[in-house]
């Protein structure tokens, strides 16, 4: 199993902070947005992981990640998206990385409390995705369910209301998925869009979809960072990093100490 973060775009509701900065590289309390995807993706024992950014960012994304695992034998690979094409483009920048494998992408400004290794552990293939009851379904792609908890419909951005399960940003598919996306037509707002591979497998009768109980937030306005930053402290969310994580950046501190404190003499 091989991971994508999808951390590019250009986020123009968080403007003035993404005028200089990714908004995956915002903090969350205490590290980088970009951290949390990437624990879900170590924490389930993946060590092939493909960060695809705007050009913009690249440099930032290399000084922070470029050689942080190293020594941890995490290998980390960058991909730049020259524009925000849709989500489903990540698989079509991955179709290399990815090869015969199956692999599991998760969002750049997805936060989850869960841990999903047992799912990322045990998928085979066809598609696996997640479903979580919201407030405002309208914002997400949306998953309806039948009487007998199999899905049936999934919409993304729904205008008219379909269910209330939202489809949170981690996905798990196998190999064909590249070819799936080469096929997407983008969506009238010109974008490959994701929900369009959920039903190539929903189709096919291969798509597996599961509910979890833990938060999950989507750090894309003021208001939903300034909560992750508070759920992640109110729940210890930091406490509960693997400790590959926490050692490396630990690691990355001393380091940048050690530089300035020789530029000081
Ligand atoms: O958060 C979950 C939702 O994410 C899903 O329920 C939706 O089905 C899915 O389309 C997506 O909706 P958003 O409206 O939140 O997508 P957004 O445009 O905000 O992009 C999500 C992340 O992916 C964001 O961190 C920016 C990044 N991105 C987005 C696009 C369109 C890219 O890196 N490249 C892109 O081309």
């Amino acid at each position: 199993m091989k991971g994508i973060i999808l951390s590019g775009g250009t986020a123009t509701r968080l403007f003035p902070l993404t005028a200089t900065t990714s908004k995956q590289l915002l903090p969350v309390y205490d590290r980088q947005m970009i951290f949390y995807p990437l624990n879900t993706l170590i924490k389930a024992g993946i060590k092939d992981i493909l960060i695809i950014v705007a050009p913009e960012h690249s440099g930032q994304y290399l000084n922070l990640l470029g050689s942080i695992f190293e020594k941890y034998d995490i290998r980390i690979d960058f991909k730049v998206q020259k524009l925000p094409k849709g989500l489903a483009e990540a698989f079509v920048l991955g179709e290399e990385f990815i090869d015969k494998g199956n692999v599991a992408m998760i969002l750049g400004d997805n936060i989850f409390e869960d841990d999903f290794s047992t799912d990322i552990k045990n998928f085979k293939s066809g598609g696996k995705i997640f479903a979580k009851k919201v407030p405002d379904p309208e914002r997400y792609g949306v998953v309806k369910f039948d009487e007998n908890n199999k899905a049936v419909e999934i919409v993304e951005k729904p205008e008219n209301w379909i269910s209330d399960y939202a489809i949170p940003g981690l996905y798990i598919f196998d190999n064909r998925v590249s070819d799936a996306a080469k096929n997407v037509t983008p969506s009238e707002r010109g974008e490959k869009e994701i929900t369009s591979l959920h039903n190539y497998y929903l189709e096919k009768g291969e798509l597996e979809v599961s509910t979890f109980s833990g938060a999950w937030l989507d750090a894309g306005t003021f208001d939903t960072l300034l909560e992750a930053g508070n759920i992640v402290k109110e729940k210890e969310i930091y406490k509960k990093f693997d400790p590959i994580i926490d050692k490396a950046i630990l690691e990355f501190n001393e380091e940048l100490k050690a530089i300035a404190k020789k530029r000081l003499i």
